[in-house]
């Protein structure tokens, strides 16, 4: 059976870790339903966490240093490089603030690098313009809320990947392994620069929407040429979601 790391599996895998499943039904007084539906309902969910716990941590793939999209599959359509978006997605979506698969962990920010290393060359959209295609998966706000960053190796990695195809230089000297807290010029950088890079991606939307603000499914991977369905739904909602993200980071970076 293919599995695949989505929105569901993660959010899924969520609400039965925390326990916030089973607390609904431990908690619920539904008159129709009688206590012991509840109650071993909201076992059988505690029971599963672990297992599902277990599977989630199996995307994560040590040798490629990248979080696989599938695992055990049997046919349909592969994957030949393991890179896919809706890891991004899933991560942007359905993580909660437990470490387990967020925005900053290491092994997103390591899958995020590879994808950009794996896509960078291969399609003329990714081509050095001004604005280019970047991840909008930013760790901002929960660096932010933490009020520090640790830089590991991934982190490292992925300032690196700022440095070396944006140009996004750092002034302040970091070391793997040290911790820069928020009243430190380093930390302020790392935020900075980061949603520097972030801005990438929005000044890419920008670029291949037409002056009436009229957005379609998909860009063609050659010039960027819109394509698929017109004036769908989900661009715009993806875009004011980002927005929205994009606001909220300049008030933490910038306060305003
Ligand atoms: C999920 O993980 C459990 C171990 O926790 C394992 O027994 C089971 O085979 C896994 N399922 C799949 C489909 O990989
Ligand atoms: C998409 O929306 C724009 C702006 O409202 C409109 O001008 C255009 O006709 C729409 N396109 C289609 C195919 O409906």
């Amino acid at each position: 059976m293919k599995i695949s790391f989505s929105f569901t599996s993660l959010l899924a895998l969520s609400s039965l870790a925390t326990g916030s499943l089973a607390n609904t039904f431990r908690s619920a007084k539904w008159a129709a339903i009688p206590p012991d539906y509840n109650t071993d309902t909201a076992s059988m969910y505690e029971s599963q966490a672990a297992p599902i716990t277990g599977n989630m941590t199996s995307f994560w793939n040590n040798d490629k240093n990248l979080i696989l999209p599938a695992i055990n599959s049997n046919g349909g359509v592969g994957k030949p490089a393991n890179i896919d978006s809706q890891v991004f997605l899933a991560a942007l979506h359905a993580s909660l603030g437990d470490g387990f698969y967020t925005v900053d962990s290491d092994q997103m920010l390591a899958s995020v690098v590879a994808k950009t290393n794996a896509f960078k060359p291969l399609y003329p959209i990714n081509a050095d313009t001004e604005a280019t295609v970047n991840s909008a998966t930013m760790p901002i706000a929960t660096w932010s809320t933490a009020d520090k960053v640790t830089v590991t190796k991934a982190t490292g990695t992925f300032f690196n990947q700022m440095k070396e195809l944006y140009g996004i230089g750092f002034t302040n000297v970091y070391e793997v392994g040290a911790t820069y807290t928020s009243d430190s010029d380093t930390f302020g950088e790392f935020l900075a620069n980061t949603m520097l890079s972030g801005d990438r991606y929005m000044a890419r939307v920008a670029h291949h929407t037409d002056a009436s603000g009229s957005m379609t499914e998909q860009w063609l991977r050659g010039e960027g040429t819109p394509t698929g369905a017109p004036n769908l739904t989900w661009p715009f909602e993806v875009h004011t979601s980002a927005a929205r993200h994009r606001a909220a980071a300049s008030r933490i970076v910038y306060g305003n």
